[in-house]
């Protein structure tokens, strides 16, 4: 076990269709701590530095429409094996092979309307948070779990 962070995005479509409380809610009630949240335009910059390893695929230019169309929310989730569990909470990237109980799986129905963002690696979570947010937009517990301090 080891205690991870993923950056977690909101699409554009999981907040024009009124659904970013019921995501947010599937990761508190898995017990993972939120440790950044805001609602964002996103740059075309950021959405590709964001999905850089997908520049020259087909479905690139779309992709950053999609991310930058209107407003998005992006969080910080944090927790035991924090990367693997949000992926399951997300579900598979395709909507119809992602299973019931997951996000995608109940919610989504095609690849290029998915819903949520999630990062796929420790690597790239320690990235992604840094390329989102900055020090002073993050919180952190205290030792004994109690406070709340700003991590920067
Ligand atoms: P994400 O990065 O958004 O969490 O999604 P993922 O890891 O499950 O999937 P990834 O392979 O990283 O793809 C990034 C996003 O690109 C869109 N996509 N479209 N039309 C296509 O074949 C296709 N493949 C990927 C999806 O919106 C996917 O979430
Ligand atoms: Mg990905």
């Amino acid at each position: 076990m080891a205690h991870q962070r993923s950056l977690i995005l909101c699409k554009a479509d999981a907040v024009e269709r009124g659904l970013v409380g019921e995501i947010i809610a599937r990761f508190e009630r898995r017990g993972y701590i939120i440790s950044g949240l805001k609602l964002l335009r996103v740059s075309q910059e950021l959405a590709r530095r964001h999905y850089a390893e997908h520049e020259g695929k087909p479905f690139f230019n779309g992709l950053v429409e999609y991310i930058t169309g209107s407003p998005i929310v992006a969080m910080v989730v944090e927790g035991e094996d924090a990367i693997e569990g949000c992926r399951s909470t997300i579900g598979a990237t395709n909507p119809i092979k992602a299973a019931p109980g997951s996000i995608r799986g109940d919610y989504g129905q095609t690849i290029g309307r998915n819903l949520v963002h999630g990062s796929d690696s420790p690597e790239s979570g320690e990235r992604e948070v840094q390329l989102w947010f900055t020090p002073e937009e993050l919180f952190a517990r205290d030792h004994d779990q109690k406070e709340w301090l700003v991590s920067a």
